[in-house]
């Protein structure tokens, strides 16, 4: 994909559905009795790997476009799949299921892309074997593929070392088939998209200060699911608007979860401009429209208890730093490493390649911004967030840029560069 600048960004979009709260719609919907019905569904490649392993495990799910209907068999409803399942790219997959699969009366097993087989997968199976499970890592490298058998699992206390959503919502589901309580403490609160909507499905769920508990053998009732927009993907076009000078963007209906705004308080730091509109708080899941306008930005300090708030966002930032005055310091990210790709390398890298004066650190990067940046051949390393960076950063350069395996956005945002091209004619 090339990509240069043609006029500011005008006009209204509806980004798609969060990808999070989808998968969860899905996964939770098919533990609950009776029917879920999805609307706003998020069709990227991850969250149809999520349909399609429940569907290899019984469970019938109908997809028409973005409204999705999934007949739930409750929680003991699962069946055993013929084929090893398949999670694609998806690490909210793979670690959600876990957690789901080891309370199974059945042996699964599970695997994915060759991304997804290099990332860390003893951060689930310690707690879940502390609960009892049995669960291995069939190459005996603590990643995917999995082999999960039947036990009896036991409630526990765990003490996440990460804050990891994926950590939490695996220990959390495998406690829906415990002998007693467990929950989850870890170092700062997580993405809470899995306590919110288990508690709307029926299950007890309690959380205070950054623990989580649940307990085991609730009835879940299948629920209509409206999913707000991605935050995460409003971040492109909310980076873009910010950087290309005589934009007006408005993003509706976008979830503004405390747990996921992040980005638009760092952005406010940096002297966005960004309002929120029509805020509604009725739902489980807050929403807002935001209206976006181009703002002069300068550097920063991103670090601790707001990290996990805009993991999935500090590449758009990064991107965001590399053209504000000043330097821009993220530090406490090294979680970075282990996304789709380690994240602080591939960023840095291709900065450098836009002409940006950036250092990797341990745990996050040092971006000098401020100069003049220009096109460059980018590559994305197969990382939907790192193509997607790269093509905002490429309306804010001069000349033109290519981004490499740009296809890999289908991964959360299917109609991405189209939804961006529409944005650029409207002025
Ligand atoms: C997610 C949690 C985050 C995030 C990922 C989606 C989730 O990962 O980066 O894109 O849906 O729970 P970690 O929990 O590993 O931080």
């Amino acid at each position: 994909m090339k990509i240069r600048y043609t006029a500011p960004l005008r006009g209204e979009l509806t980004v798609p559905g969060d990808k999070s709260i989808s998968h969860r719609s899905v996964m939770f919907g098919a533990l609950a009795q009776g029917r879920t019905e999805i609307s706003r569904f998020l069709t990227g490649a991850d969250c149809l790997s999520t349909i399609a392993c429940f569907r290899q495990m019984g469970i019938s799910i109908e997809q028409n476009g973005s409204d999705v209907t999934v007949q739930g068999k409750g929680l003991h409803g699962l069946s055993e799949s013929s084929g090893i399942l398949d999670a694609g790219n998806s690490g909210t997959t793979v670690r959600l299921m876990s957690g789901i699969l080891a309370g199974q009366r059945f042996t699964s097993r599970i695997t994915g892309d060759d991304s997804i087989c290099k990332r860390p997968m003893k951060r689930i199976m310690q707690p879940l074997t502390e609960m009892g499970a049995f669960i291995t890592s069939i190459r005996g490298n603590g990643c995917a593929p999995l082999e999960i058998c039947p036990s009896a699992l036991h409630g526990i206390h765990y003490q996440s070392p990460v804050a990891s959503a994926q950590v939490k919502s695996c220990v959390l589901l495998a406690g829906l088939y415990a002998d007693g309580k467990t929950s989850v403490t870890e170092p700062v609160v997580s993405r809470n998209h899995s306590e919110l909507m288990l508690r709307y499905f029926g299950a007890a769920v309690s959380s205070e200060g950054t623990t989580a508990t649940i307990a085991p053998e609730p009835v879940l009732t299948g629920q209509k699911i409206t999913v707000p927009g991605d935050i995460s993907s409003a971040a492109y076009f909310i980076a873009a608007a910010l950087l290309v000078p005589g934009s007006e963007v408005l993003l509706k209906n976008v979830g503004i979860n405390p747990t996921r705004d992040g980005m638009l308080r760092v952005c406010r730091a940096m002297g966005a401009d960004i309002e929120l509109l029509n805020e509604d708080s009725s739902g489980a899941e807050p929403c807002a429209d935001l209206l976006v306008r181009s703002s002069t930005l300068h550097g920063v300090v991103i670090e601790g208890e707001i990290i996990p708030t805009l993991i999935d966002e500090l590449p758009v930032l990064a991107v965001l730093a590399a053209f504000a005055e000043g330097t821009t310091t993220i530090r406490d990210a090294a979680e970075l490493k282990v996304k789709e790709s380690d994240r602080i390398a591939v960023m840095t890298d291709n900065l450098s390649r836009i002409g940006c004066d950036v250092e990797a650190t341990d745990d996050g990067m040092i971006i000098h911004g401020g100069k003049p940046l220009h096109g460059a051949v980018i590559d994305s390393h197969r990382d939907h967030r790192v193509a997607m960076s790269f093509a905002v950063a490429a309306l804010a350069c001069t000349g033109e840029t290519e981004i490499r395996d740009s296809d890999c956005v289908t991964i959360s945002y299917p109609g991405f560069y189209d939804d961006l091209q529409m944005l650029c004619r409207q002025a």
